[in-house]
């Protein structure tokens, strides 16, 4: 892709974690880059702690809050009102609540999660295909988990295997063939799935080995480089280092 200042990228849940991490990769591509947050003014300390090492970034916040459709609706129009168009979108923002138990689980522990997870991403990608299939270099990020991953999950040696629960693991697991419906559905969009890994953030009380930027890697790599991986995949499956480390 080329990375110059007319490619513009939306990412949801930017205010922090893996989010906040992106949005500063990209920023030092040059790329034009939408901090969207359902706390407007957690995504403006966001974009001001990036302006400090990049003072020339072009960082723009938006308020969206991915389980509202009247937020997101607000959030498309002043996008689609600022002309920076829409190139690359990152559906990042996930939670992780709820049981770990899968015995004392029971439906009404799927709402929020799933609220988030699934149909946030759906909400999100929905409202903004219009300025998203305009764009002749259109991506669709999903931020997926390898928690999703069913063959992981079966897998003794991998970490998966080892994570009890079956709300926010089948939620990414839902996640994962909604992109691949999206993907079906829109040939001319680079639809990719990521694992970003195990990665100290909030969602997991900082108990991930990797940091942020390791976490990004697969991220910034669906986002923005010339190959990309098939489908879901990992920062394992990446020639490193990805661009924009620094
Ligand atoms: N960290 C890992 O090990 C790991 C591994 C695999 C996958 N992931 C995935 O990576 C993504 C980012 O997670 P993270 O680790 O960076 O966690 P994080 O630091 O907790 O960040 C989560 C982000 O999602 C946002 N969010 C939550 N609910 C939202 C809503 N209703 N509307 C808009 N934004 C909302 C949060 O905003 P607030 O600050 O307002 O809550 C925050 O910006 C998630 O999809 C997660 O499932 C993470």
């Amino acid at each position: 892709m080329t990375t110059n200042r007319s490619t513009t990228v939306l990412i949801t849940g930017a205010n922090k974690g893996l989010g906040a991490e992106t949005a500063r990769r990209l920023a030092a591509l040059g790329w034009t880059v939408w901090l969207a947050a359902r706390d407007e003014s957690a995504a403006e300390r966001a974009a001001a702690t990036i302006r400090v090492a990049q003072p020339d970034a072009d960082l723009r916040v938006v308020q969206l809050d991915v389980t509202s459709d009247e937020s997101v609706a607000a959030a498309y129009a002043v996008v689609a009102a600022s002309g920076t168009g829409l190139d690359v979108l990152v559906n990042n923002a996930g939670i992780a609540t709820g049981p770990h138990d899968t015995l004392a689980t029971v439906p009404a522990d799927f709402l929020p999660v799933y609220g988030v997870n699934v149909l946030g991403p759906v909400r999100v990608t929905h409202a903004f295909l219009p300025l998203l299939t305009a764009s002749p270099q259109a991506r669709l990020v999903m931020v997926s988990s390898g928690l999703g991953t069913i063959a992981h999950v079966l897998d003794a040696d991998r970490v998966e295997s080892q994570v009890p629960g079956m709300v926010y693991q089948s939620s990414k697991s839902a996640l994962d063939m909604i992109a691949t419906q999206y993907a079906k559905a829109l040939p001319a969009v680079r639809v990719s799935v990521v694992d970003p890994g195990w990665t100290a953030t909030d969602l997991n009380a900082h108990s991930g080995p990797q940091t942020v930027t390791e976490g990004t890697d697969a991220i910034v790599a669906a986002a923005s480089a010339d190959e990309v991986p098939a489908h879901k995949f990992e920062r394992a499956d990446l020639e490193l280092p990805v661009a924009a480390h620094s």
